[in-house]
C-alpha cells in the first residue's frame, strides 16, 4: 500500500502532538527497548562513527540516542524528516536534555537525501520505511550517502509468518490499535499505520531491496520475534 508523499507528510503532521505517547502505550514501552538495541548493534557493527544519519527521524527517539552514546567522540548526528511538526517535537526534547553532542535537525525528503555520496558511516531508519512511496529509492539514497564499509541499517515492522501469533497481531492492528489510536489523537492515522504494517513486504523481500540497493553481508536480526526487524547491510 503506497501512499502519496503529501498524504503521509499531513498525517503525520497531524498526529505529531500524540506521535510518543501512543508509541508507548501502544508498544507498552517496548519500543524504547527496540532502539536501544538497534543502537548497541550497529555501534557494535562501526564502532567509532564520526558521522551517523537517522533518515524518517520523527521526533527523534532513535537520532537522540546516538547522540547519547556518542556524546564524548565528537561524532556528528543528522536527525532528517519531512514533517515539521515531529521535528518540532525532536528540537523540544534536544533542548530539554542538554546534549553535549547535539544532533543536526534536518527538515528533507528521504527519496532525495540532500547530501553528496559517502558522506555517512551509518545510515539508519526506524519504523519508516514502511511508510515511503517508494521504499526502493529510499534504501538505495541511504547506501548512496553511506560510505564504503559503512553500514545501512532499518528498523521496521511486519507480519508474523504464521499462525496463532499472525492472528493474534491481525486482531491487534486492525482490532485494538486504530481504536486506541482514534481515541487519543481523534485521527483515522492509525487504521492507515496498521494497514501500513500488513501490507508491507516480507523481511525477506526487503532484504532482496537492500542487496539491489547495492549492500552485502544484509542480514536480518528479530528483535520482537518476526514483527519488529532490524535489517541491515554494509556498502562495499
Ligand atoms: C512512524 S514514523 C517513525 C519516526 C521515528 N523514526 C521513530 O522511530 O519513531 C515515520 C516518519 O517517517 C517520515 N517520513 C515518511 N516519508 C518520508 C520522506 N519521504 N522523507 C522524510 N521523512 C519521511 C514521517 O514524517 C514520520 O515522521
Amino acid at each position: 500500500m503506497l501512499a502519496e508523499k503529501k498524504n503521509v507528510r499531513g498525517m503525520f503532521a497531524r498526529i505529531a502532538p500524540f506521535y510518543d505517547a501512543l508509541n508507548h502505550i501502544l508498544s507498552f514501552s517496548i519500543d524504547r527497548l527496540w532502539r536501544k538495541r538497534t543502537v548497541r548493534r550497529i555501534l557494535e557493527a562501526v564502532e567509532t562513527p564520526r558521522c551517523v544519519l537517522d533518515v524518517c527521524a520523527g521526533t527523534g527517539d532513535l537520532t537522540l540516542l546516538f547522540s547519547e552514546r556518542l556524546r564524548d567522540s565528537g561524532a556528528l548526528v543528522v536527525g532528517l524528516d519531512f514533517t515539521h511538526p515531529m521535528l518540532e517535537i525532536a528540537r523540544r526534547k534536544t533542548a530539554r536534555k542538554k546534549y553535549k553532542t547535539q544532533p543536526i535537525w534536518l527538515e528533507g525528503d528521504a527519496l532525495c537525501l540532500p547530501f553528496a555520496d559517502s558522506m555517512f558511516d551509518v545510515s539508519t531508519m526506524a519504523f519508516g520505511l514502511r511508510n515511503l512511496t517508494d521504499p526502493q529509492t529510499g534504501l538505495r539514497e541511504m547506501a548512496r550517502v553511506t560510505h564504503p564499509g559503512g553500514v545501512v541499517a532499518v528498523l521496521e515492522f511486519h507480519l508474523p509468518r504464521h499462525g496463532v501469533l499472525r492472528w493474534g497481531y491481525y486482531f491487534y492492528l486492525h482490532g485494538i490499535l486504530p481504536v486506541l489510536g482514534n481515541v487519543v489523537s481523534g485521527s483515522k492515522a492509525y487504521r492507515y499505520l496498521s494497514r501500513s504494517i500488513a501490507e508491507f513486504a516480507s523481511p525477506e523481500g526487503v532484504s532482496e531491496w537492500m542487496r539491489e540497493a547495492g549492500l552485502r553481508e544484509v542480514q536480518r536480526e528479530n528483535i520482537f520475534g518476526r514483527a519488529v526487524v532490524l535489517h541491515w547491510g554494509r556498502v562495499l
